[in-house]
């Protein structure tokens, strides 16, 4: 990772998971436990769960409320100290509306257009999608930008997202003759950038895809999770001694790239370890090693979950913590735009 591209600005970390449906393996290991990792270098730290984010595609109210105390307990289960990092979600601070209504207005029709994530969401109905859902990679940069963050990490699919950050704070420095906002570096790395299907090794994992078996999900219990992967697909090539041995077995990739993270070791590594072994009995290892990586999370959010009022209080320890810090950018961003703020600062 480097941290050469805002040396103006000091070195802070924000990054953002929607609380649209539970938590996934692809979530954990491309996102959470990442976050936990910069949170445990020392890193200046900001975690969101993005409620606004969320409703661009209908959320039930109270689905919507329960998986959002449901993702901060994942956070939290997951190493996230609310001491050392700040974990909020995004609707109790007001600076990233706001300042997603002006970048609203630097961001061009074109850019916006071109967003792969826009057109796989709203699909062949696109005149029925939310202006919100289209308007999304305004509201993420300023989600970031709001807090003068200079490194975001997040799975290959937040890829573009973060370029298009980049030419929002470009032009927005540039219209307005300042060199205001940061230009964001992604941290896409790791074996796990992009967890695939259990069930089609060109698709993402998601949560949002129709087949329960396509993923593991955080909250899935070990038998679950065992008759998910040995179902998952595969080819009955045994596995190969080097990486280049995976090309073109998408499956393959996937499991043995899920086992390395898991395992915090290297592709190569698993390989060494399981070269020449079919997937019968490289399977239920896999399966073990998740059940034993999963289990004390799971079981730790259910604690959790037990007090919700306590959740409640902690994400609203952060957001104010979050509020002060998105505050003076905000008071400058007006300043700079060329808006009236008499009002005493609250
Ligand atoms: P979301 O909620 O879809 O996913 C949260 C994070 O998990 C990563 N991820 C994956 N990583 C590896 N393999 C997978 N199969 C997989 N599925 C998901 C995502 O890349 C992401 O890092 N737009 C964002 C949320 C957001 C955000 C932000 C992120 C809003 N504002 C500001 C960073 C900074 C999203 O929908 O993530």
């Amino acid at each position: 990772m480097s941290d050469t591209a805002a040396p103006r600005h000091p070195m802070r970390v924000f990054s953002g998971v929607q609380p649209s449906g539970g938590l996934t393996l692809g979530n954990y290991l491309g996102a959470l436990r990442r976050f936990v990792e910069m949170q445990d270098r020392g890193v200046d730290s900001l975690f969101c769960l993005v409620d606004l984010h969320a409703i661009t595609v209908w959320q039930d109210p109270a689905k919507l409320r329960h998986a959002t105390r449901e993702l901060a307990a994942g956070f939290l289960a997951a190493g996230i100290d609310p001491a050392r990092s700040i974990l909020f979600n995004q609707s109790q601070v007001a600076a990233h509306a706001e300042l997603a209504w002006i970048f609203n207005c630097v961001a061009r029709m074109g850019w916006l257009n071109r967003m792969t994530q826009f057109k796989d969401k709203a699909g062949k109905n696109r005149e029925n999608a939310s202006v919100g859902l289209f308007a999304y990679p305004a509201l993420m940069a300023a989600d970031i930008l709001a807090y003068h963050a200079t490194h975001v990490p997040v799975g290959e699919d937040q890829k573009q997202h973060l370029e298009l950050t980049r030419d929002i704070a470009i032009k927005f420095n540039h219209d307005y003759g300042v060199d205001f906002f940061p230009v964001v570096e992604p941290v896409i790395e790791g074996v796990a950038t992009r967890v695939m299907s259990l069930r089609d090794g060109t698709r993402k994992m998601s949560k949002s895809d129709a087949s329960d078996m396509s993923r593991i999900n955080l909250t899935d219990d070990a038998d679950t999770i065992a008759q998910k992967f040995r179902k998952a697909r595969t080819d009955p090539e045994p596995l190969p001694e080097t990486p280049a041995g995976l090309e073109g077995r998408a499956e393959a990739r996937n499991l043995v790239n899920i086992y390395a993270a898991l395992s915090d070791t290297s592709t190569e590594a698993v390989l060494a370890e399981f070269a020449g072994q079919g997937f019968g009995a490289f399977k239920p290892k896999l399966a073990d090693l998740a059940v034993a990586t999963l289990a004390p999370l799971s079981a730790e959010m259910t604690r959790l979950m037990a007090d919700p009022a306590e959740i409640d209080r902690l994400l609203g320890d952060g957001a104010d913590r979050a509020d002060a810090l998105a505050q003076p950018v905000m008071a400058q961003v007006c300043e700079i735009v060329g808006m009236i703020r008499s009002r005493p600062a609250r």
